[in-house]
């Protein structure tokens, strides 16, 4: 049972946002999938592991991981929110993937059917309403000694790929939510800094821990009418917008106006490319 404190940002993983994340699922897979990639490459799971993939969404991640453990190990993908494991589950029948399953599960309070030899996480584990217990129910599904490696993203202002949308979108419109819509909790920054970072690993059982920091340009959209799509309807901005509701509507054209003015610099004819950062994260289950 999700954790009484989750079921908020649940319900918003599993309705709203996961809707958006099937829309621009080619932007989201291509760029969370680049420091997903570097963070596998650097820390890959043992051959012959159990591995747990953590907030594991469409599960792209949880079948990378199936393919390095090799036959004789097994990627379990966890996910609270119901509608990404279904995807997850018929993606990796139709891949011909036999030793990845999926379960939906809240990483904060349910069984997470270990021992695991390894666990990663791709931008999952940021939005538990309580991460230290969270991060301490996972621990405990890991083998001591086992790795857990996950990004993070860091500080907005070192991440225009959002923070540049997200001030113009906040400069317009008033922040409120007047219809109590579902957020997702905590967010996608709540991991950034790098101390309260560490000390919540320590706190949940890991030790060893290292933070690596990585750059990386994004890409934001194939042309600037598709990066103002994006940036209006996922990230900050998007959530902003969202909350605001019918008041956001009304100042759609203002904001468009200003969201063009600052992205078209960042065009070209590959797209178009702003920065992001994150830490790559390697702890030890103590
Ligand atoms: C930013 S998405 C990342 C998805 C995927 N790892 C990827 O990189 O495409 C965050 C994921 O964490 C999941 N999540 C949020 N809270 C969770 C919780 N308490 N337990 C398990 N999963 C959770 C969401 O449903 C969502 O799929």
């Amino acid at each position: 049972m999700a954790a009484p404190g989750n079921s908020e940002a649940i319900e918003a993983w599993n309705t709203v946002l996961f809707d958006k994340f099937v829309r621009f699922r080619d932007l989201v897979e291509l760029n969370l999938g680049k420091h997903g990639e570097v963070a596998m490459a650097s820390h890959p799971p043992p051959t012959g592991g159990r591995v747990l993939d953590v907030g594991c969404g469409f599960g792209g991640t949880t079948l990378d991981l199936a393919r390095l453990v090799g036959d004789g190990g097994e990627a379990v993908g966890v996910d609270a929110a119901a509608r990404f494991i279904a995807d997850a589950s018929s993606a990796a029948a139709r891949a011909g993937v036999k030793n990845a399953r999926f379960m939906t599960a809240d990483v904060e309070s349910d069984d997470l059917g270990g021992p695991y030899d390894h666990a990663f996480a791709r931008f999952g584990t940021m939005f538990f309403a309580s991460p230290v217990r969270a991060l301490r129910n996972l621990r405990r599904a890991l083998r001591p000694g086992a790795r857990l490696v996950k990004t993070v993203w860091r500080r907005r202002d070192d991440n225009p790929c959002f923070h540049l949308a997200e001030l113009i979108v906040k400069g317009l419109v008033p922040q409120e939510n007047k219809d109590n819509a579902p957020t997702c909790g905590p967010g996608p920054f709540s991991m950034a800094d790098a101390d309260t970072l560490t000390s919540i690993l320590l706190a949940a059982g890991f030790d060893d821990v290292t933070l690596t920091r990585l750059e990386l340009p994004l890409r934001i959209g194939r042309d600037v009418d598709q990066a103002i799509e994006f940036a209006l309807a996922l990230g900050p901005a998007g959530e902003v917008m969202r909350l605001a509701g019918a008041e956001a509507e009304r100042l759609r054209p203002q904001v468009m106006a200003a969201l063009r003015e600052a992205l078209t610099p960042l065009a070209s004819e590959a797209g178009v490319f702003a920065g992001s950062s994150t830490w790559v994260v390697s702890a030890r289950a103590a």
